[in-house]
């Protein structure tokens, strides 16, 4: 599906000419957590080695979320960081999209729980659900709100707590994700600029390449579905790589060709960081050098839908998208989705870096229900490798839990009145 930065006609100056309005990236930011999965560490868990795993996909480690880390709270770093880049206000924001297949609960969105964490009043929330793609889907949302007059600043977060659904006894999967966050501000402006071209598509024909069976509405939940291991990511490996190398590079071409440009005009590629060979593929697709390319997974693994905007923010921070220059991120990922946006950079890319440090990791809070009961989130098998003593029945700290009575959302007195009414 097409979605070009569409003009919008507008009356609101008193039926005046029509306006363009564009989206341009105005902040950028990414949070990874310290603690770090090597592939050593992984040898230890499952008949794999480093050899086997740098020369099959380029990953050396990949981050692991503490035991007091979410999805929600890694987000809201990552965005607080985008937001001082970009120099404005949190309740400037007047759209909050977090693309994640790994949200902190079913309901609440992890959006909302994002919006108060960072002391947004005003911002409409939601969840975006399109696996790793889902950061070029919410950014393409983002594009359309701001295009159309709807919106003036949104903020798309890609984040994941992926360590959490793995099953570290599959050596097809439990080497290739980890944890993170990246956030990006769009904000509107007259000026050309920003997104140039978009393309999105989704072929459903591969829908049960990459997923995780249980846990919703076909398969909820059970003693069975547990001990059946339906609640990690399962993936058939060779299907999702061929579908990869088919479709990144026709989907890049397809934005780039949107915006009016070849893609021999873009200066850097921003893809999604799951396998090097999968951009190598790309890369000899486009016909262009491995430089033109931004690699991070060695780092940080695949990180799913927290993977392109992570590698964005380490892109521009690093210098390599600067004013005037275009850049293009594509992705793919279950469903089978994929995804590419090609942007031309305006903002100063040495904000990034003030911007990341004016924000600690630890002055974030988001808010925990009432009388909540902690628990160990980590899997035991990645908590035994990483050092830390839990094992069945050991008592985690109830560090966590708020004191005091649980708040009801409706007060008897305030249902008398309602009744009255
Ligand atoms: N360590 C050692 N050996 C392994 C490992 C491992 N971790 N994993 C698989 N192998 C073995 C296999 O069992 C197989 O052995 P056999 O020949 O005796 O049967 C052999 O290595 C080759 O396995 P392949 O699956 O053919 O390996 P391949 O080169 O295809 O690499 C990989 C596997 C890395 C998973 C690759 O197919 C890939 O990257 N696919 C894309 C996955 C991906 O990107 N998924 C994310 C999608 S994004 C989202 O939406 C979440």
């Amino acid at each position: 599906m097409p979605a070009t930065n569409a003009g919008m006609s507008s009356n609101r100056n008193g039926g005046g000419p029509s306006r363009r309005r564009y989206a341009h990236v105005v902040g950028w930011g990414s949070y990874a957590p310290a603690q770090v999965l090597t592939n050593a560490d992984l040898e230890r868990m499952v008949d794999t080695s480093d050899e086997w795993i740098v020369s099959r996909t380029g990953i050396r480690e990949r981050r692991v979320a503490a035991a007091h880390e979410t999805t929600a709270s890694m987000s809201a770093v990552a965005s607080l960081r985008a937001i001082r880049t970009a120099g404005i206000d949190p309740n400037d924001i007047d759209v909050i999209l977090l693309a994640t297949l790994t949200p902190d609960y079913w309901m609440p969105s992890t959006a909302a729980l994002v919006k108060e964490a960072i002391g947004n009043t005003k911002a409409a929330a939601m969840d975006l659900a399109a696996a790793c793609s889902g950061f070029v889907y919410a950014y393409a949302t983002a594009q359309a709100y701001i295009t159309s007059g709807m919106a003036k600043h949104v903020l798309v977060i890609g984040a994941e707590t992926l360590t959490r659904f793995l099953d570290y006894s599959d050596r097809n999967t439990c080497i290739l994700f980890g944890d993170g966050a990246g956030a990006v501000v769009l904000g509107a402006s007259d000026k050309p600029g920003g997104g140039l071209g978009i393309e999105l598509t989704t072929e459903p024909e591969g829908a049960y390449m990459i997923w995780l069976p249980a846990g919703g509405a076909k398969r909820p939940p059970s003693l069975e579905t547990i001990g059946r291991g339906e609640h990690y990511v399962r993936m058939e490996g060779k299907e999702t790589y061929r579908f990869a190398t088919r479709t990144l590079a026709s989907t890049a071409l397809a934005a780039i060709e949107q915006a009016g440009l070849r893609s021999s005009d873009i200066d850097l590629f921003i893809p999604h960081q799951a396998n090097i060979r999968i951009i190598e593929a790309v890369a000899k697709g486009l016909g262009l050098p491995m430089e033109r390319m931004f690699v991070n997974l060695d780092k940080y693994g695949n990180t799913s839908a927290a993977s392109v905007p992570i590698a964005l923010a380490e892109a521009v921070n690093q210098g390599r998208a600067k004013g005037g220059d275009r850049s293009v991120s594509v992705a793919f990922g279950a469903g089978f989705t994929s995804g590419a946006v090609a942007i031309e950079w305006t903002a100063d890319s040495a904000r990034g870096i003030a911007g990341d440090a004016a924000v600690n990791p630890e002055d974030v809070r988001v808010r925990l229900p009432v009388d909540w009961d902690s628990v160990d989130p980590i899997p035991e098998a990645l908590a035994a490798v990483m050092g830390r003593p839990v094992a069945p029945g050991v008592e985690v700290p109830l560090d966590d839990v708020v004191p005091g009575e649980p708040e009801h959302v409706h007060r008897d007195s305030d249902r008398k009145s309602e009744v009255r009414v």
